[in-house]
């Protein structure tokens, strides 16, 4: 029989420290305070705010999420309150939330880009900036930037310059032949962490009006549907990359149960985001910490870290 040994969920993003390895992946669960009676903030490591803009934005018309048969497409276009209105209204609201808050940032421009984290770093209550180069659902900026190198190169390095205090996490598309390459455009311009994935650009249609049901045309997959392929990047990025620069994954892409966050640690990951999975139950993150107490418990460990990236593979 295994000795169970007392188990600390404890994981360090950088600098920072999480009190288990689950968070909210942005864009599902608001700004922070539409979710805060919701879910049991013990088992929540970091909260992730939705992408802010330099402007408000409106965001794309509707209808802009509907579901399929493994997953969830939605076409949001980034809506939300823009800088001005989330430091004023927004940022006060944090005091409710006791874990660590990343704000997530997404601009058109990299001047937009370097004002946003410019502003934000300056807020005590913020532990980590999130750059999200990766929005399929934007006409300009968004997903250009986060599918070109040499862009991402540019955009982070230029952040990098602004950003003293923040734990600055760069937030990759899976929208590309290789995401390793993006991912090693950012590690070098000074990623202190990546996180992958973000939506696939997919769509839906309505065969009746034979219409796309988005009005947006086209919208982002996520949900389980997307799982082996978050995975398999992961994998690829820690492997190839992260593991030797020492730069922390977060990892993302259809995770609803303990198992699929065991997995993405295996694959490489030191915290696993939840996203489309709080739409059914706002108290996934709880559930996936419990259970992954409880796997370690199982094998006589008392750290996730003992696992993060221990995938075997064939010889
Ligand atoms: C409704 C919805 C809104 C999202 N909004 C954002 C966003 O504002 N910024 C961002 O970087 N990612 C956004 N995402 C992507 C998620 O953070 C995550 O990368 C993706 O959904 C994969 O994880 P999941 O399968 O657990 O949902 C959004 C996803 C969904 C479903």
């Amino acid at each position: 029989m295994v000795e169970q040994r007392e188990v600390d969920l404890r994981v360090h993003l950088g600098s920072v420290e999480l009190a288990t390895p689950i968070v909210t992946a942005s864009g599902t669960s608001g700004y922070s305070l539409e979710y805060a009676d919701l879910a049991d903030f013990r088992a929540i490591g970091a909260f992730f705010t939705k992408s802010i803009t330099l402007e408000p934005r409106q965001g794309n018309p509707p209808p802009r999420t509907v579901e399929t048969r493994a997953g969830l497409l939605n076409s949001i276009g980034l809506a939300n309150v823009g800088l001005e209105v989330f430091l004023k209204e927004k940022v006060p609201q944090f005091q409710r939330i006791p874990s660590p808050i990343f704000v997530n940032v997404a601009g058109r421009t990299i001047d937009e880009y370097t004002k946003l984290a410019g502003r934000l770093d300056e807020v005590e209550q913020i532990s980590g900036l999130e750059l999200n180069i990766s929005c399929p659902n934007v006409k300009e900026g968004g997903i250009t930037f986060g599918t070109d190198a040499r862009q991402v190169s540019k955009i982070v390095s230029a952040v990098k310059k602004v950003v003293k205090r923040c734990l600055l996490v760069v937030k990759l598309s899976p929208n590309v032949t290789d995401i390793l390459e993006p991912a090693k455009a950012a590690v070098e311009a000074g990623a202190d962490c990546l996180s992958l994935v973000n939506t696939f650009t997919s769509l839906a249609i309505d065969i009746e009006k034979q219409r796309p049901v988005l009005a947006n045309v086209t919208g982002g997959l996520s949900g389980p549907a997307i799982k082996p392929i978050a995975l398999y990047m992961v994998h690829r990025i820690y492997t190839q990359l992260c593991k030797k620069a020492n730069v922390p994954i977060i990892g993302m892409g259809g995770v609803q149960f303990g198992s699929d966050a065991i997995e993405f640690l295996l694959a490489g990951a030191t915290a696993v985001a939840v996203g489309t999975a709080l739409f059914v139950e706002p108290n996934t993150p709880a559930i996936l910490a419990e259970y992954i107490k409880k796997y370690l418990a199982d094998r006589g460990l008392t750290s996730p870290t003992e696992i993060a990236g221990k995938l075997q593979l064939p010889a």
